[in-house]
């Protein structure tokens, strides 16, 4: 029997080149080894973003066409919409009863979101439950393996908190401890070398063309030591260079003899990456082309998917009830 993993992002914006080496390439890989369940996280979404909620729904399908562009496939892999299978809100709603406030502010995603975040509001009862919710998605489907990145690993360790409160309390071991998965390649820095967001404006987007990559890319910091074009560069404190190390790796020792021998200046150098990244996105734009002519479609694969996960997720809670004799 293969093991189960479930996963989910929130539709938040446009997926961008993190999305994909942070996570999809991941995800793809994953489906041929697990039992894999993909969600898109809507409620997730709504406990941050609750004030404009005008493209919600359009976020859901974009991002659902971009996971499919990269190779999700719904023969292998169950992909459903959160906020269509009941059973998570049911599932959260039992844990908020025994997670002590305290385990939730001190949660340090928690304490960085409300120290950073100003454009919002997110000092309310929904945002500290953020981490119930997430283990309630986990536990539901008794997940033993979750991909995410290294920022969700005091999520996954109240997951396991919560399994092991509950399976405590009501003296039956319904839950297991889930473990994460983590993702291989090295975090991608945006284009301007701070963390990616699309908050910050400094992605490229998986649906970007091909123009608009060749403008973002050509504004990218380079080396700052590196100013006449017969100076030597550092490549390994240059973020161009780190493009290269992830999306064309093929290059890398090329591209790390130009710069250190001042045989190519920046300009065309970041030309080169622009035109090997267009390359890179271009089937997965060509699919993603395709998709979008038929989003009826997506609606049938969430819908199927929902189904899916409905009925696993229903026999979980099941056994939640029982153990807790409701
Ligand atoms: N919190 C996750 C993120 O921001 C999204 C998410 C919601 C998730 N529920 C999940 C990830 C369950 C893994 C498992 O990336
Ligand atoms: Fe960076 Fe390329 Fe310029 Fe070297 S040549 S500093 S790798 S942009």
């Amino acid at each position: 029997m293969k093991k189960r993993i479930l996963s989910g992002m929130r539709p938040t914006g446009k997926l961008h080149l993190g999305h994909l080496v942070g996570a999809l390439d991941n995800w793809v890989k994953l489906q041929e080894e697990y039992e894999c369940f993909f969600m898109v996280a809507d409620w997730h979404a709504l406990m941050s973003e609750y004030e404009d909620t005008s493209q919600l729904s359009d976020l859901v399908i974009d991002n659902v066409i971009d996971w499919l562009s990269s190779g999700i496939d719904p023969e292998k892999s169950t992909i459903f919409l959160q906020s269509q299978v009941s059973a998570h809100l049911d599932l959260y709603m039992i844990f908020s009863c025994f997670t002590p406030l305290g385990w939730l502010e001190r949660c340090p995603t928690y304490k960085e979101q409300l120290r950073e975040v100003k454009s919002r509001n997110l000092n309310t009862y929904g945002f500290l439950g953020y981490p119930v919710l997430q283990a309630a998605d986990i536990l539901v489907y008794k997940s033993e393996r979750v991909p995410v990145g290294q920022d969700q690993l005091p999520h996954l360790e109240l997951t396991r908190e919560i399994a092991r409160r509950f399976n405590n309390i009501y003296k039956k071991e319904v839950f297991p401890y889930p473990e994460a998965i983590l993702t291989k390649t090295p975090k991608l820095l945006g284009l301007d070398g701070r963390k990616m967001s699309k908050s910050y404006n400094n992605t490229v987007d998986l649906a970007d063309s091909a123009d608009l990559i060749k403008k973002k890319i050509s504004n990218m910091f380079t080396d700052p030591k590196r100013i006449k074009l017969s100076d030597a560069g550092h490549p390994d404190t240059c973020n161009v260079f780190a493009y290269y190390s992830t999306f064309v790796p093929a290059m890398k020792e090329k591209v790390r003899d130009w710069c250190l021998h001042a045989k190519l200046g920046c300009t065309d150098c970041k030309k080169e990456l622009a035109l090997n990244i267009i390359e890179k996105l271009r089937p997965l734009q060509q699919r993603r082309e395709d998709l979008l002519k038929d989003k009826n479609k997506i609606k049938k694969i969430l819908q199927e998917g929902n189904e899916k996960a409905g009925a696993v997720a229903s026999k979980t809670l099941k056994e939640v009830r029982e153990a807790m004799q409701l």
